[in-house]
Order: structure tokens, then sequence, then C-alpha cells
């Protein structure tokens, strides 16, 4: 009896000697920011301990911890890892956010940091020195919307990390240290519209990277080492509204990546070394901005909608007809180019590829234009015939007046 005291003593001020002795702790400050529940969290935990018994903190009056929404580390917080009790006491949780507070890893002992988040849809980890991302990290968290692993240093990550997050529509991985990535990283995103991989090392970006994200939008390339696009790299990606590649080395810029990319508005080339352009790229989007200031032959933004897409190509010449050299035409004139494929754009009985839209479409208003003179040419002729009919029959009518004056009168 005596021992067993001495023991739960010892053993209730082990656990203190944990959380406090040592001033490992975990601290909420509780607020309404813009009506969410929200714990802005204080973490002082540089052992990375996961056995945190509770997080400190006095909830707001009438709340408690399953009204807690969104989690936020605030400055100053330090804690290699993401204790696991985060997501186990605030079993609502929709947001969390850790931001510089030292994270080595994500995933820690056999708890996965995010285990008890079945509910949260928005997590962001950004700004640290990451080690590590397991691959097991988000897999009991398929009701994620938005991830955010930006500026952590990642220059690689397990192939199958984002497997279970099927519903997930906006991933955002920029400002790391990527150069590749694992082929087949993005193949369950299936619901994925944005995706961010801007400011990485990516020299040559993979097909197969992007051949499954069919309901992406928004595809941020911008600031990377690319050189090269290679074919077919955005073919499937047929509702793509925006592509930023500026800040890249692309010097030469064919078509054949793009396919046809009927819904794409933003275009972004900005300071990349481009000397050519192959025109078809043009023809086959809809209409579009393209910034392409700060580059070789070309200097500044256009944008285009189908009425000023004669001006595009006039802007544009320089890096047409650089084009053209480069692949052995001998010139950009109209005239002198044809092409076999169908242009979607176009209307029907015109050839697209390099045939220039805007001319097609002139002359296809113009055969409008000359069968509604036809038409109207008609019925001017008809309304002369009528004009005779009613001249005759008003001569008819004048004659019988005359008739009925001369006849001599009657009266009495
Ligand atoms: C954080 O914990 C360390 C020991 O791990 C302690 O020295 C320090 O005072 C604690 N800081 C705060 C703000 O509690
Ligand atoms: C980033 O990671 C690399 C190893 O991949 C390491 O050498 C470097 O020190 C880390 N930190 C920074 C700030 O680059
Ligand atoms: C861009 O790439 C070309 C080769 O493709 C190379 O000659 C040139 O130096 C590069 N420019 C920059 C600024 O990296
Ligand atoms: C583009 O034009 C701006 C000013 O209009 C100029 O400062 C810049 O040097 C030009 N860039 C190139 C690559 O010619």
């Amino acid at each position: 009896m005596f021992f067993k005291i001495i023991f739960v003593i010892f053993l209730v001020f082990a656990n203190f000697t944990e959380i406090f002795g040592q001033g490992e702790s975990m601290t909420c400050t509780y607020a309404l920011v813009s009506s969410v529940y929200t714990c802005n969290l204080k973490l002082n935990n540089t052992r990375g301990l996961n056995n945190f018994a509770n997080i400190g903190g006095n909830h707001l009056s009438g709340k408690n911890d399953n009204l807690v929404l969104s989690v936020t580390s605030v400055a100053g917080s330090l804690s290699p890892n993401i204790p696991s009790i985060i997501c186990a006491k605030f079993r609502n949780v929709q947001k969390i956010t850790m931001n510089n507070v030292g994270i080595k890893n994500i995933l820690i002992e056999d708890v996965s940091s995010f285990a008890y988040c079945s509910l949260t849809s928005y997590i962001e980890v950004c700004n640290d020195d990451i080690g590590q991302i397991d691959e097991r990290s988000f897999i009991n968290n398929p009701g994620l919307l938005e991830l955010r692993l930006w500026n952590l240093n990642l220059s690689t990550l397990p192939e199958t990390v984002f497997y279970n997050l099927i519903n997930l529509e906006r991933l955002y991985l920029h400002q790391n240290k990527f150069a590749t990535l694992p082929t087949n990283l993005f193949r369950y995103l299936k619901r994925l519209q944005t995706l961010n991989l801007q400011e990485n090392f990516i020299v040559t970006p993979n097909y197969k990277w992007f051949d499954t994200l069919i309901s992406l939008k928004n595809l941020y390339l911008e600031s990377n080492l690319i050189v090269d696009l290679p074919a077919d790299l955005f073919r499937e990606l047929t509702d793509l509204e925006t592509i930023t590649l500026s800040n890249n080395n692309l010097t030469i810029l064919h078509s054949d990546p793009f396919g046809y990319l009927p819904k794409l508005k933003y275009f972004s080339l900005i300071n990349c070394q481009l000397e050519a352009i192959d025109e078809n790229l043009i023809d086959n989007t809809g209409a579009i901005q393209l910034s392409l200031t700060d580059n070789f032959c070309v200097n500044e933004t256009v944008i285009d909608n189908s009425a000023t897409r004669y001006s595009m190509r006039i802007i544009l010449s320089e890096c047409f007809d650089n084009y053209a050299n480069l692949v052995g035409q001998t010139t950009t004139t109209i005239s002198s180019i044809t092409s076999t494929t169908a242009n979607p754009n176009l209307p029907p009985g015109c050839i697209g590829g390099n045939v220039d839209a805007r001319i097609c479409e002139l002359e296809d208003n113009n055969n409008k234009l000359t069968e509604n003179v036809e038409d109207l040419m008609k019925k001017n002729l008809e309304l002369e015939n009528q004009n005779k009919v009613f001249a005759s029959m008003f001569e008819n009518m004048q004659s019988q007046i005359d008739e009925l004056k001369n006849r001599p009168c009657s009266c009495l």
C-alpha cells in the first residue's frame, strides 16, 4: 500500500516534470478571429515530445474544445514535431497552421501528426527547414481541400504521400528545393484545381506528373530552371485557365506541349529569354492575356480577344519569324503555309494550324455579308415589282376618276 502511494506520487511527479518541470508546454490563447473560434497555440517543445497530457489555456465563456475550428501557431513557438494531441484534443478543427516553429518532421513515433484531424480541410506548414515528411503523414485526412507545404527546404517527397487526398483542390509546394518530383506524386488528385510549384529548381517537368490532373485550372511554374517543355506536357489539361512560366529560361517556345487549351486566360512568360515562338500557340488558345515583357523577341503584354488577335500577330511577328527560320520554314506569310490540322476555334471550312485565323474569320464574315446583300437585292426587286403593281392600280383608279368627272351631269 505504502509503495503503491509512493509509486503514484512518483508517476505524477514524473509526468509533472515532463510537462512543466523542463518548461515543455503547449498553451492556447483562445479568441474569435473573424468569428472563427481559434486556438492561438504557443508551443514550447524543444525536445520534440509527443506525449503531452494536455494543452493549457482557458476557454472563452460558453466555449469548449469541440468548438475550436482553427489552430494557429504563434510567434516564438518552438517544436521539432507536430504533437498528435492537437488533433486529438480539438476533434472538429478545420484549419491548422504551423508557421516557423522549427519543425523537423511531420509524423512522429507511430502516430501521424494529423491522425485525428479527419474533419480538417486546411493544413499549412511553412517557413521551416524540414528534414522529412513521412509517406503516412496524411493518410487520415481525405477531407483536406487545401494543403500548403511551402518554404520548407524540401527537395523530395515520398511518392505516395498524397495518396489519400482524393478531395484536395489546392496544393502549394512553392519555395522549396525540388529539382524533380516522383512520377506518380499527383496521380490520385483528381479534384486538384490549383498546383503551385513556383520558386523551385525544376529543370525538366515531366508529362507524367500532370497527365491525370483532369480538373486542374491553375498551374504555377514560374521561377524554376526550366529550359525545355517536353512535347505533350500540358496536353491532358484542357481545363487550364492559368499557366505561369515567368523567370525560366525557355528561349524557344514550341506549341506541342500546350496542345489545345481553349480555356486558357492568363499565360505569363516574363523574362524567359524568349527568342522564338511557334505561332500555332496562339491559334490553339481561347482569348488570353499573354505577359511577355523582358524577352528578346518581344517585350510587352498582349491582351487578346478575337477582335485583336490580328494585332497580337503583329506584336509577335519577330518571334514567329524567328521560329519559322529555326524550323526551316522559309517565311511565315499566311499564303505560304498550309496545315491539315482542323482548328475547332475557326468557322467550319477554315483550316487551322498555321493559317491566319483572323483572315479566315474575315473571309467567313465576308461570305455571310455577301449572302445578306444578295438577300436584300432580292427583297428590293420584290418591292419594286409590288410598286409597279401599285402604280398601275393607281393609274387605273385615276382614269376611273377622270371618267366619272367627265360624265354628263344627270341631276335636276
Ligand atoms: C521553454 O522550455 C525551455 C526548456 O525546455 C525553458 O527553458 C523555457 O523557459 C521555456 N520557455 C517558455 C516561454 O516557457
Ligand atoms: C536545406 O537542406 C539541405 C539538405 O537538403 C541542407 O544542406 C541545408 O542546410 C538546409 N537548410 C537550408 C537553409 O538550406
Ligand atoms: C539559357 O539556356 C541557354 C541554352 O538553352 C543557355 O545558353 C543560356 O546561357 C541560358 N541563360 C540563362 C540566363 O540561364
Ligand atoms: C523591356 O522594356 C523595358 C522598358 O520598356 C526595358 O527596361 C527592358 O530592358 C526591356 N527588356 C528587354 C529584354 O529588352
